[in-house]
């Protein structure tokens, strides 16, 4: 793609009569991790909202079961089994969902990866290389290689928005994850600022949500009693549900959040309050 000029000056100015557009109706979507407890929630407030959504993961079975029952519901998707450690992995399953839904105008970073030993979050002197390696491909390294993809067509059309999944515990230390997760979390954090900073001029947003503990599968790679205490230091006195992420995400792919940028939003319910 040749590089990009100038955006025009009526690029840069509020939307005719200040108001934002209602709904996501004409635009794409692409969520990583979309089979998932946090994503499948967010496929289907982006869907409810009017958008078409592409779907990628690497659980064939539970994304392709997925998508088959959102498509049976009338909705937009198309799903792709992709692992996206790698660049070219991420390019295929782009290309491919181009081609079926069209290039995205939206694209949720969320997939994410915690692991455990034993329920147990490694140290650093414990902290097999390869897991570190793994952690940052798939937290770190993807959402690079997607929003690497999906801006140079955001830009042409001067409108995107961005979300990457960050965590709370990419903010303050939290010893129920290992560092390579925290790690991955505040260099999302990062990004997002800087990503924000390039690609503001061409109408396209880009935000962070930090999630507390939120009832999904991932949860179940700690013992219960961790999740319990938690709950206990935790303003709202319970555990989120991926609904409750799914609808501030929705917020900052919509035209609602169009003057809103480079930030991070905790979603916790009170717990650490970063
Ligand atoms: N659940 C929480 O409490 C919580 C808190 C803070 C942040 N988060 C973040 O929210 C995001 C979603 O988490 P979740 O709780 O829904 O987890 P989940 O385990 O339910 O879903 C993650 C999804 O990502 C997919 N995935 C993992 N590795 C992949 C890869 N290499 N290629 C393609 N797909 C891959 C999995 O198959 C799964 O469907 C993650 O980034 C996570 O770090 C979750």
């Amino acid at each position: 793609m040749p590089p990009l000029s100038a955006p025009p000056p009526e690029a840069l100015q509020p939307s005719p009569g200040g108001r934002a557009a209602p709904g996501l109706a004409g635009k794409t979507a692409i969520v990583t991790g979309a089979a998932g407890g946090i994503g499948a929630a967010i496929v289907q407030a982006l869907l409810d909202d009017g958008a078409k959504v592409g779907l990628i993961d690497r659980d064939v079975q539970a994304g392709a079961a997925l998508a088959a029952r959102l498509a049976g519901a009338g909705h937009g998707v198309h799903f792709v089994q992709a692992d996206i450690q790698d660049f070219a992995a991420c390019t295929a399953a782009y290309d491919t969902l181009a081609q079926a839904l069209g290039n995205a105008d939206i694209l949720i970073n969320n997939a994410g990866i915690s692991p455990k030993t034993g329920g147990r979050a490694l140290k650093v002197w414990e902290m097999p290389p390869q897991e570190w390696d793994m952690v940052m491909r798939v937290n770190l390294n993807a959402a690079f290689y997607l929003t690497r993809l999906a801006t140079p067509h955001m830009m042409a059309r001067r409108w995107g928005r961005i979300v990457n999944m960050s965590s709370v515990a990419g903010k303050a230390y939290c010893d129920i994850v290992a560092a390579h997760y925290a790690a991955t979390k505040a260099g999302l954090i990062g990004l997002t600022r800087h990503w924000a900073g390039e690609l503001g001029e061409y109408g396209i947003t880009v935000n962070a949500l930090a999630p507390g503990r939120i009832g999904t599968p991932l949860l179940k790679t700690v013992p219960q009693e961790v999740n319990d205490a938690v709950t206990r230091v935790t303003a709202m006195r319970r555990l989120g549900t991926p609904e409750e992420v799914a609808d501030a995400c929705l917020f900052l792919a919509s035209d609602q959040a169009r003057f809103i940028t480079g930030q991070t939003i905790d979603i916790a319910g009170g717990w650490l309050m970063t």
